[in-house]
């Protein structure tokens, strides 16, 4: 759906800024910002700032910033289109209805056609729980200690022996076999016709983060029952079991900035019964790059709650790797003595788990002590391989300090000298090729991971700090317009702002939070807010001000001028530039541009 930019626009400067962030957290007036703790990383003393008179946020803490429909985005983890139509609807603007295209229309009715199928299955065996035949069923599930909210916040039902009521009570509904089975609640065989997928089995609907079902896990009563011990829905059009996680639809929204990642259903529903709401599973088949991609969109604090049998441990040290790789951390909740989180919580309950997340150990010296179980200590070959592989392990810490760090925690771990541990590592960074490269993302504070230093960061810095300057001071504006333009921004997202901006400006109508919503790309909104938000220089004269301000604008011309030279061999509007450009330049050395 496309929203004229004019809709988008009243709609922004109805809803202010203020008002609606109070709506979800509590905001501190400071001067002439609103403060509070950053709701989207989490921190102790508040660095997150709220400007009504420019209409936006900024998180110095972490780097998050943008304007009102950024911030219900990034809060409600919605699309840009559902923050619209919330803010639309509290400021009671009308949005004109979605025009599908013939083919979207159609894609869209038949996933909305199998979620009803599954909606009503999962109605359906919901009910049967509650009648007599489900009475097994629900000795089983008394047997397991859940209680009535649970059973009902999850949806837990039971499929009957006998497949065909399902079926019957579907086809009542007017939906045909084609439809149940490729929904993945029954199979056509030519001999055997229509059978249920599901039968005698406590059923588990699976949602996806809006609640709806797509699809199902089903679980033997007894030890005597036959088939696997759960059973799930295959994949379909709308079941991907790497992109969804059991629990989020709940976990989503429990705001303890942290996800506890366990292994199975039934530990996920005890430990939201627990109060632990942040629990989710992975959906009968291994933790994916997919999953931890959804759950980054929420946190980068993954707790492990796996089995604490050898599978589980393994299963642990793959989701570590994956988590590492998505540039997330993962800590690991020890379950001894027990098996598993549903275990621990009905034997030791609540406040112990709690105690365990408190200690969880961090996921890197949890891989050391498991590799420490492969060598015997008592052998001095073994041993020294054992260090060996520490110090390999070590090298992939592209951070001197977080490297240094880890050799200090583990060689006090594992008694070996400090300095000789360190050495180690580095013979092993020569031998190897060096410490890794930092590729994670690692929000520091107040610059946002960036690379400085750099010639490119540098240019990106002099186009950033100039439109923050105009930001500033929007009357300068007229008085450089002569000297530069938009195409002087050779960052594309930059210039974007800059031909904006200054159109802006000549109408009279500049404000930097309707400049943030040129981009949907929340990374892009992100990197446009932080150019109204840049701290300019404290300078204390208005001739370091404008000295300061001269020297940028040189700075951007030069560069833009660099950068058309030596495009302009291939590229004859590039040459012009260069014409225009050395001109420029030459008049604006001489020029003084004042403030006033
Ligand atoms: P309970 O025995 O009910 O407590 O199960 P659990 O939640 O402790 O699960 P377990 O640790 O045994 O298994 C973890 C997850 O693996 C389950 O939630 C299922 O998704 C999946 N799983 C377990 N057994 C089977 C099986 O036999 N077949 C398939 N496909 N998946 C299984
Ligand atoms: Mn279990």
């Amino acid at each position: 759906m496309y929203y004229p930019e004019e809709l988008v626009e009243e709609v922004r400067q109805k809803n202010d800024i203020v008002d609606v962030i109070s709506g979800y957290v509590s905001l501190q007036k400071k001067g002439s910002n609103y403060m509070c703790c950053c709701p989207f990383h989490g921190e102790k003393t508040p660095s997150f700032s709220v400007n009504r008179a420019r209409q936006i946020y900024k998180c110095f803490g972490c780097g998050e910033g943008g304007n009102v429909l950024t911030f219900v985005m990034k809060y409600e983890n919605c699309t840009f289109p559902e923050a619209l139509k919330m803010l639309a609807e509290k400021a009671g603007v009308e949005l004109p209805k979605a025009e599908y295209s013939e083919e979207a229309r159609r894609r869209e009715g038949r996933r909305q056609r199998l979620l009803e199928v599954n909606k009503e299955a999962a109605k359906f065996y919901y009910y049967q729980l509650r009648t007599d035949r489900g009475i097994r069923a629900k000795e089983y599930l008394d047997k397991r200690r859940l209680s009535d909210d649970t059973r009902k916040n999850f949806g837990l039902g039971y499929a009957p022996s006998r497949g065909e009521e399902l079926l019957m009570y579907l086809h009542q509904k007017g939906f045909t076999d084609d439809l149940i089975r490729d929904v993945g609640l029954a199979k056509v065989d030519e001999r055997r016709g229509t059978t249920t997928q599901f039968w005698n089995r406590v059923m588990f609907p699976i949602q996806d983060i809006n609640h709806r079902v797509i699809g199902f896990g089903g679980r033997i009563m007894g030890d005597g029952d036959s088939g696997p011990k759960y059973l799930n829905s295959p994949e379909t059009e709308i079941f991907d079991k790497s992109r969804n996680l059991y629990g989020m639809n709940y976990a989503r929204t429990a705001r303890t900035g942290n996800i506890i990642l366990c292994e199975g259903y039934m530990d996920v529903i005890s430990m939201h019964q627990a109060g632990f709401t942040q629990a989710v599973a992975s959906l009968g088949t291994a933790f994916t790059p997919g999953q931890a991609g959804l759950i980054k969109k929420y946190t980068k604090d993954v707790f492990l709650a796996y089995d604490s049998d050898g599978a589980g441990v393994k299963a642990a040290l793959r989701a570590i790797r994956i988590l590492r790789d998505a540039g997330m951390s993962g800590r690991i909740i020890n379950m001894a003595p027990y098996k598993d989180p549903d275990e621990f919580i009905k034997n030791l309950g609540q406040e112990a788990f709690q105690e365990r997340i408190d200690h969880a150990e961090n996921s890197f010296l949890f891989e050391i002590r498991m590799l420490e179980r492969d060598f015997d200590m008592d052998d001095p070959e073994q041993k020294t391989n054992f260090h060996n592989q520490i110090a390999r392990r070590l090298c992939d810490f592209g951070e001197d300090v977080e490297r240094e760090n880890y050799i200090e925690a583990v060689a006090q771990k594992y008694h070996i000298g400090f300095e000789n541990l360190r050495k180690l590592v580095v013979n092993m960074a020569a031998k190897t090729g060096g410490f890794a490269v930092q590729t994670m993302e690692r929000p520091k504070s107040g610059v946002q991971g960036r690379n400085r230093n750099t010639p490119e960061e540098n240019v990106k810095k002099s186009q950033r700090l100039l439109l923050t300057w105009l930001t500033d001071y929007p009357q300068l504006y007229a008085k450089i317009k002569s000297y530069i333009t938009p195409e002087d921004f050779t960052e594309e997202l930059y210039s974007r702002v800059a031909r904006r901006m200054f159109e802006d400006i000549e109408k009279n109508q500049f404000n930097p939070a309707g400049i943030i919503n040129m981009f949907e790309d929340e990374k892009e909104q992100s990197e446009a807010a932080s150019l109204f938000t840049t701290k300019l220089p404290e300078l204390e004269s208005e001739q370091e001000k404008e000295k300061a301000f001269h020297d940028i604008l040189v700075r951007v011309k030069k560069n833009s001028y660099a950068y058309y030279s030596a495009k302009s061999g291939v590229d004859i509007s590039a040459l012009s530039r260069v014409i225009e450009g050395k001109k420029a330049l030459e008049e604006l050395n001489k020029t003084h541009i004042s403030f006033h």
